[in-house]
């Protein structure tokens, strides 16, 4: 499905506070149960917050966030705008949070029903973990926790 993103003019490079509007653009775009404005922002103000944005031909495509604290990393949000899936981006996007992150352990939750991102993260080499149940509103549905251990360098 992937086009290598190699073959895409995209660039993914940190995102700052002013990329605040295209994000919030984003997550409306891809998400039921968008995270509100105010904590997209507050994210910018955690220190241990990395925060990616893809873009493609310098357009804003689509944005990926995570937690890190060695050895340990959360993945807190990705997406890629309706219009540019299947294109290798959420690939991209994954493969940058983790590189260079320090971290050895990931873990993520997705919707149950989000076969498109389980698949992504499978793909990544993330396993299911475990199930917590009704943990997402709008609609109400259970979430996988996935997790992925790199071996130590
Ligand atoms: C999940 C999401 C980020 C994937 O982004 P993307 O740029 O389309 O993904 P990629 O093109 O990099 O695909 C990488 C792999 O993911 C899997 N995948 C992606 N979309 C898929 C789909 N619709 N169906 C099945 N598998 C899919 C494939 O295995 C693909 O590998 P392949 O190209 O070798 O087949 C995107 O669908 C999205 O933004 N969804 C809405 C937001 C969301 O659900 N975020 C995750 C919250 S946990």
């Amino acid at each position: 499905m992937s086009a290598p993103s190699e073959q895409l003019n995209l660039t993914i490079v940190p995102a700052t506070i002013d990329d605040l509007p295209q994000l919030m653009a984003l997550e409306n775009a891809c998400f039921s149960d968008p995270w509100p404005e105010a904590v997209m922002r507050t994210t910018f103000a955690v220190s241990v917050a990395k925060i990616l944005l893809a873009k493609l031909d310098g357009e804003a495509v689509g944005f990926a966030m995570a937690y890190l604290i060695p050895p340990e990393g959360e993945i807190g949000d990705i997406c890629v705008s309706p219009a540019h899936r299947g294109k290798g981006i959420g690939r991209a996007l994954m493969n940058a949070l983790i590189d260079g992150s320090n971290c050895t352990q990931f873990w993520l939750e997705v919707r149950a029903s989000n076969l498109a991102a389980q698949r992504l993260y499978e793909k990544l080499g993330f396993e299911v973990l475990g199930v917590r149940k009704n943990y997402y509103e709008r609609p109400r549905e259970d979430a996988l926790v996935m997790g992925l251990t790199l071996p130590e360098e």
